[in-house]
């Protein structure tokens, strides 16, 4: 009786399986471009980070909060590498609600470092009615929450593709017209063709990069795809901000099991030395 509870079990979560594979079909496989973060020896690019920020302020946060990532955090080791002055300047450019006040109010004020991105919609209702219905996600975790490729074996050596994930939906929009009449004849109002987006074609957000949208302080040129490959970079940052660290534990932690096994063999051969 047990072993058929088993059974029937282990059956419903094949066909689980299954079924979510074969939804995510119509979803293309993400862009695999290549980041200097990968691999067990990759590091965040500081430039790289800084730009990717500028990216996230002046364009993404007009509708996407950060709840999970406080402005002081841009200041800590293996980050974009701002310094304390600078995050103090950044913060005080948003605006967060704050109170009551001794008279009961709430009030705005400039954020200070320690406050969280917020969002710049007061709730989510009103982020859905500015936006046609659809709702903004927070992008602190949107690298770790949104696979690019699927596959168990695949994405233990690859990685889930968050990042390729965001960058290809900021670079995959195809322009109306270069759709086909019938998919065209499909268009939802306020929605935008996106192949690459995780739920159906149609996204809600409009293609939000275009040439020369911000201007980076070290020069490099604000292409769509610049732009997108350095703000997928920072939210690959948001998402493990202590990534730097932990790849520099587990180097440690290699070494030394490395000097201890070598240790461990020298003793077995010295006590069994004698036993012939
Ligand atoms: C005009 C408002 C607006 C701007 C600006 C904007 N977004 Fe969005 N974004 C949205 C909305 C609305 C959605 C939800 C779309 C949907 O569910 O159909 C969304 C969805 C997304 C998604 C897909 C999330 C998912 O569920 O898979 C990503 C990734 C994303 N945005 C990243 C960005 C980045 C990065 C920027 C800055 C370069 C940006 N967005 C700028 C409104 C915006």
């Amino acid at each position: 009786m047990n072993l058929l509870k088993t059974l029937t079990i282990a059956a419903a979560g094949l066909l689980l399986t299954f079924t979510a594979a074969g939804a995510s079909e119509i979803q293309k496989t993400a862009k695999d471009i290549s980041y200097s973060f990968e691999g067990p020896f990759g590091h965040f690019d500081k430039a790289q980070l800084q730009r990717g920020y500028k990216v996230y302020k002046e364009v993404c946060s007009s509708c996407h909060a950060m709840h999970l990532m406080s402005f002081r955090n841009l200041s800590q080791p293996g980050g974009p590498g701002f310094t304390d002055e600078q995050v103090k300047a950044l913060a005080a450019t948003f605006t967060v609600q704050d109170g009551p006040n001794g008279e009961g109010e709430m009030f705005e004020r400039p954020a200070l470092p320690s406050d969280r991105f917020p969002s710049p919609f007061p709730n989510e209702q009103a982020a859905r009615t500015a936006n046609g219905g659809a709702y903004p996600p927070d992008l602190s975790l949107i690298t770790k929450s949104r696979p690019g490729w699927y596959g168990t074996i695949n994405q233990l050596i690859n990685g889930i593709g968050g990042p390729q994930y965001v960058y290809s939906v900021l670079t995959g929009y195809v322009p109306d017209e270069q759709l086909t009449p019938e998919v065209l004849a499909e268009k939802p109002e306020g929605k935008y063709y996106n192949p690459y987006f995780s739920n159906g074609h149609w996204i809600g957000m409009p293609p939000p990069l275009s040439d020369d949208q911000v201007t980076f302080d070290d020069g490099t040129p604000a292409t769509v795809d610049q732009m997108a490959r350095d703000v997928s970079a920072f939210l690959a940052w948001t998402a493990e901000p202590k990534m730097e660290e932990r790849k520099r534990l587990g180097f440690m932690v290699l070494i030394y099991l490395g000097i201890l096994a070598l240790l461990l063999y020298l003793v077995k051969k010295k006590i069994w030395a004698d036993v012939h």
